[in-house]
């Protein structure tokens, strides 16, 4: 496996501990291998408003595939579409080879889903909340146990399988909804952000998680996001999805290396002049450069040390004085500035502005 060269250097999120199942193997994409789902010109219409606009693309056999994208970008429609819960207004989508439109059940049979809502039942505990999946789902009585216990385990819930659901914190309850979606051994899972809403540690455990049970069963994994980080990490290629449209689709590293500039100078100024996003861009090698607001400069450059030794100098001879200064390797956020021309962060903070509040009980 190639290193990441891309690797951040200066990240929020802990990386996860080494040992068997943390670290996921990002196989190179091979395009002749066989296709667990296949999306052609797919979409979503509802009345005059396009949710999801002409959508192609293929996941392969074993691949975990992200789709990466703002609130309202269209990722759940695209997983409704793809999991039989809603009707497709035109393309199509195949799950190892059958049209979803056509054969729902035969689809229906090979997969897995966790809706973006959780849907466990608090009144019930653990293994009754995934005995319950396995009878629906017609798991033989005699695989039941063992489905349930090899899964608890995977997903280190084995010692709470009596616990009461609603007693559980929000990342162990998305442990346990993981845990139920493969109760019935599908090859396709689909999971729509799973790791919203939790902390960083539950997240890097969620990430773990997927890691074992990868390690255990035969799967294809499709998973929504908007953390650039977990795509990052998880996603072997990430199809960036913006107002229902695909505008970018590869592995991380090479959707990181399309961005023009290879480094990002972060730089904060005490009372900058006016043209100093101007001044900044006249420096050496560098490509962008966007105002982040209070004095916050984010500057992308094929060339981190020349132009950072460039900006120093001129900030020293113009008396402005630099705040705080970082250097790091381009990420996803600039992947996703340079294809939709917005910091996908300020995307969130608008939607978020206007969440409604959750029920008490079904959100950590
Ligand atoms: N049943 C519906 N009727 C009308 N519009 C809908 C319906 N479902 C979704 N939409 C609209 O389609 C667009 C895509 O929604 P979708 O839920 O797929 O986005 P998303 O990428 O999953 O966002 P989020 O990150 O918030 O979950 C949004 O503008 C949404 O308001
Ligand atoms: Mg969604």
């Amino acid at each position: 496996m190639m290193a990441d060269v891309n690797a951040k250097t200066n990240h929020a999120i802990p990386a996860p501990a080494s040992g068997p199942g943390t670290t996921l193997e990002k196989p190179v994409y091979d395009p002749t291998a066989p296709s667990a789902i296949e999306v052609e010109h797919i979409v979503k219409k509802y009345g005059d408003f396009t949710a999801v606009d002409d959508v192609s693309f293929s996941v392969k056999e074993g691949e975990i595939f992200g789709l990466l994208g703002p609130n309202g970008a269209g990722k759940s429609t695209l997983i409704r579409m793809m999991t039989t819960l809603i009707p497709i207004t035109s393309g199509r989508a195949l799950i190892a080879g059958h049209d979803v439109a056509k054969e729902p059940n035969a689809a229906r049979r090979l997969i897995g889903v966790i809706p973006q809502a959780l849907t466990s039942d608090l009144d019930l505990t653990i293994e009754e909340n995934m005995s319950i999946y396995a009878k629906l789902y017609d798991v033989p009585a005699k695989e039941r146990k063992k489905s349930i216990d090899e899964l608890l385990e995977l997903v280190d819930l084995t010692k709470w399988r009596d616990a009461a659901t609603k007693t559980l914190s929000g990342g162990m309850r998305r442990r346990l909804e993981i845990a139920r979606g493969l109760v019935h051994h599908p090859s396709i899972f689909f999971l729509d952000e799973p790791t919203t809403g939790l902390d960083p540690v539950s997240r890097v455990a969620v990430w773990e998680m997927l890691g074992n049970i990868k390690e255990h069963r035969k799967l294809t994994i499709l998973i929504t996001t908007h953390y650039m980080d977990e795509a990052d990490r998880l996603c072997d290629r990430i199809a960036i999805v913006d107002h229902g449209k695909l505008v970018a689709l590869d592995a991380p590293m090479a959707l990181k290396a399309s961005v023009p500039g290879s480094n990002v100078i972060e730089a904060q100024f005490e009372n900058p002049p006016a043209d100093w996003e101007q001044r900044l861009h006249t420096l050496d090698a560098v490509t962008s450069v966007q105002h982040e607001g209070a004095g916050m400069f984010r500057v992308l450059t094929g060339n981190g040390s020349r132009t950072t030794t460039e900006l120093v100098e001129m900030a020293v001879t113009s008396g402005v004085p630099v705040k705080s200064l970082s250097v790091q390797n381009t990420t996803l956020d600039d992947v996703f500035v340079h294809y939709t021309g917005r910091q996908l962060r300020d995307e969130l903070q608008k939607a978020y502005a206007f969440v409604m509040p959750q029920r008490p009980g079904l959100q950590p």
